[in-house]
């Protein structure tokens, strides 16, 4: 038995409530959760939100006929539309996205105050990433609760986080990001969220190699941290990338362009196809 897989199994209690009881495969359940369904959807997601600012370097020539800096607005609704033209969407997101996160979540901040599953006290683990990861945690939960809640489910909170609508996806965002009533702060507390799920997750990878037991010797967790690492920097700048596109953007302009292609009902190839637009009210882009 390795040195992890003992140090790991000293911290289990042995008897009480079912979390007890259940200690090692809730455990493993808790690390699966968090890069399954959860962590690997941050990658195509920041890849699509970030479509903002390379929609605009790769896809000039392609929405050219929409006018000069509207090739972002244009992937990224492309990108929208598509999701929203996924069939069974909402049962992917029940399953896929808000259980396994509440499930996640809920456990992890059980974890978190009850101390269970503190690695802390051992010499392979970095005290002060074990703090951060808990930290991240914490903001994690409150981030995405917010999140899914004003650009998905429509609540706005007293106008404090105004609402996504697909048929005008850039617009929205950027309204999102800068015309609450916090204004533009709100990109600023995005940034600082983003970047701490990203660290969440990334670090969290790092951690699952023991969890499970891929990871036994000093060499195996140095090589694996750097490629954790590199996973990280790729993301941070994917979210960085996101945010800094939206918060940029003018939310009117944005506006021109999505009428245009609603207008017009370009896809990606300039062929008709059937747009989300509609589906919901465009009452938080101005001037609709
Ligand atoms: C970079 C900044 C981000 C932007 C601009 C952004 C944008 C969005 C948008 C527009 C939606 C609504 C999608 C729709 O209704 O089609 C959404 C949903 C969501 N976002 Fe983000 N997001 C960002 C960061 C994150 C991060 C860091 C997470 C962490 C896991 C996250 C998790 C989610 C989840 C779980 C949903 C619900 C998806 C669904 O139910 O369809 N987002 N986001």
């Amino acid at each position: 038995m390795t040195t992890a897989t003992v140090a790991t199994h000293s911290t289990a209690p042995r008897a009480g409530s079912f979390i007890e009881r259940h200690y090692f495969l809730l455990r493993r359940l808790h690390s699966a959760s968090g890069i399954f369904p959860i962590g690997l959807f941050l990658i195509p997601h920041l890849t699509t939100n970030s479509s903002i600012v390379w929609g605009q370097v790769f896809n000039a020539k392609k929405y050219a006929s929409l006018g000069a800096g509207a090739a972002g607005v244009a992937t990224f609704q492309h990108e929208v539309d598509f999701i929203h033209n996924l069939p069974a969407l909402i049962f992917i997101e029940i399953f896929v996205l808000w259980l396994p996160i509440a499930f996640h979540a809920g456990l992890g901040v059980y974890f978190a105050r009850t101390g269970m599953g503190n690695y802390s006290r051992y010499a392979y683990q970095d005290n002060m990433r074990y703090a951060l990861q808990r930290i991240t945690g914490y903001i994690g939960v409150a981030f995405i609760f917010l999140h899914i809640a004003s650009l998905r489910w429509g609540w706005t909170f007293g106008g404090l986080l105004p609402t996504f609508d697909p048929a005008y996806a850039s617009s929205s965002v950027a309204i999102h990001m800068q015309d609450g009533i916090l204004g533009g702060t709100i990109a600023i507390l995005y940034l600082i969220c983003v970047l701490a799920l990203v660290f969440h997750f990334a670090n969290g990878l790092w951690t699952a190699g023991i969890t499970w037991g891929l990871t036994v010797s000093a060499g195996a967790q140095r090589r694996w941290g750097q490629v954790c690492a590199a996973i990280g920097v790729a993301l941070a700048l994917a979210g960085v990338t996101a945010v800094g596109g939206f918060m940029t953007l003018d939310p009117e302009k944005a506006q021109a362009v999505e009428e245009k292609l609603q207008a017009e009902r370009l896809d990606g190839e300039g062929t008709p196809v059937e747009s989300s637009a509609g589906a919901r009210s465009a009452a938080s882009v101005p001037g609709t």
